[in-house]
């Protein structure tokens, strides 16, 4: 059995040497560069290709990885917005997704970058760097004190949900499909509206889909609370930016954590070399405000998690050309 994995960074490479060593009868072949035009064709006489990018799959490489004789695709990460689902079907390719490699990982990089905002982290930093040890002006809130509206409660918003009751904090939600667990606990409030009507931080934990695109923006910015806190580590398409931009501005949000942004393929994870290298002007906007904490997709990004990733979309990738099923198969709506 022959596998070929795309985008294999060094960080993964360990994983998948373990992996290789558990799983003697596969044929792993690794690749550093990325699933696109110019390098399907690696992927002929190979069973199945585990991939992870952020770039689109496009219909054409989807066109071509068939006719490769590729019909089985492990993707290591959870999202699947970037793959071109007609392709997908029209070619009989079965895709598998991570979807738990480690929802806490997420999480726990949301809250604290909601604490760091809270306690205003990053003007502190830069007082001590001036030698100013003053406190005032910029007296902090506390968690326990605010109400956080989860928007979707799937595993990564159920895991946040936790950690905010943790801390003390009044926890609202809203989701299309209800947990069962949650729905005891009574935190569903009945619409999207009414969340951000109510919370004084929405945490959004939905993934890219046309009903959630710009699902931030001037309308329903404005019926939120003044000085609201938004956290975005989920899909940058969530957040209308120039929406976001005129809401700091003027003080309707308070402040903001966004470990995506809409424009940060291409972007993100790349050295630049300076601040002024970076090739997008609304981008460095959010940078350089002190309430504002941007972070380029790190938010998954823990041991536990990358490992997860290769092991887990490994093994799905295997079972998928032995026994045609997996633990992961996504399903495509039609
Ligand atoms: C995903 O799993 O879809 C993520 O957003 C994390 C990715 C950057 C590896």
């Amino acid at each position: 059995m022959k596998i070929i994995a795309y985008g294999i960074r060094d960080d993964e490479l360990p994983y998948v040497k373990d992996w290789e060593e558990k799983n003697p009868d596969v044929d792993v072949k690794v690749v550093q560069e990325l699933l696109d035009d110019s390098t399907v064709d690696l992927a002929k006489g190979y069973d199945g290709a585990v991939v992870y990018q952020q770039k689109p799959y496009t219909a054409s490489v989807i066109d071509k990885l068939a006719a490769d004789g590729v019909k089985y695709m492990s993707l290591r990460n959870v999202g699947v917005d970037n793959i071109d689902i007609d392709a997908i079907k029209r070619n009989g390719i079965t895709v598998t997704n991570v979807p738990a490699y480690s929802p806490e990982a997420i999480a726990e990089f949301t809250v604290t970058q909601l604490m760091r905002l809270l306690r205003r982290s990053r003007t502190f930093d830069r007082k001590q760097t001036e030698g100013n040890l003053t406190w005032a002006p910029d007296i902090a809130l506390e968690l326990n004190q605010l109400t956080v509206g989860v928007y979707a409660t799937g595993r990564i918003g159920r895991a946040a949900i936790k950690i905010y009751q943790g801390f003390g904090a009044k926890v609202i939600a809203y989701d299309v499909y209800r947990n069962p667990e949650l729905e005891k606990q009574g935190i569903y409030v009945d619409s999207a509206d009414d969340l951000f009507k109510q919370s004084d931080v929405l945490s959004l934990h939905a993934p890219a889909t046309p009903e959630t695109d710009h699902m931030i923006n001037k309308s329903t910015l404005n019926e939120m609370k003044d000085g609201v806190y938004i956290l975005n580590p989920a899909r940058g398409a969530l957040v209308d930016t120039d929406a976001l931009i005129h809401a700091l501005d003027s003080g309707k949000v308070g402040g903001a954590a966004l470990d995506t942004y809409e424009d940060e393929v291409g972007i993100f994870n790349k050295d630049w070399g300076s601040f002024d290298a970076i090739p997008d002007g609304r981008l460095k906007n959010l940078m350089e405000r002190e309430n504002v904490l941007v972070s380029p997709h790190i938010a998954f990004y823990t041991e536990t998690a990358v490992k997860n990733m290769v092991v887990f979309s490994f093994d799905d990738n295997k079972s998928l050309i032995e026994t045609g099923t997996a633990q992961n198969i996504v399903e495509f709506e039609s």
